[in-house]
């Protein structure tokens, strides 16, 4: 599997905790910082924009592959997840969002402090993608 050392997650969370300090919450005051690689090795930031209508706020993960994409970079290689918190990991709905651009995407997050380090394959399995379409 593609996972990355131990230092290219720490340097990819660090960048999504740096994206954190950019995000736009005044409902849940919750602060998520997000950092995609991309497979030629840039590193695209997001953070949650959320909304007075609620169910429209964007997290951060799909705001940093949506930063990617606009600067041209389709082949996301990891996403890191930051918030000031014990536990983070993508969402269901970001879970499945990402799994569309590729099963072996890495997932890195903190657990109790640990380094964890995912495919979005694992998070999501039998995840539905294109190919059940056919
Ligand atoms: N949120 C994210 O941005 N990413 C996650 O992985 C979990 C949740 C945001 C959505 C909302 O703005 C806030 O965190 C509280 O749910």
């Amino acid at each position: 599997m593609g996972y990355l050392t131990e230092i290219e997650a720490g340097n990819l969370l660090a960048n999504a905790k740096q994206a954190s300090g950019h995000t736009y919450s005044p409902y849940s005051e919750f602060a998520v910082g997000a950092a995609v690689l991309t497979s030629d090795g840039k590193i695209y930031l997001g953070s949650n924009i959320e909304n007075a209508s609620y169910s429209l706020t964007i997290c951060a993960e799909r705001v940093a592959v949506g930063n990617a994409f606009s600067s041209g970079q389709t082949k996301i290689k990891a996403i890191a997840v930051w918030s000031d918190t014990n536990s983070i990991s993508p969402c269901g709905a970001c879970r499945q969002f990402l799994i569309e651009f590729g099963k072996d995407i890495v997932i890195i997050f903190l657990h109790n402090k640990e380094i964890i380090q995912k495919t979005i394959d694992e998070l999501l399995p039998f995840g539905f993608t294109s190919s059940n379409l056919k």
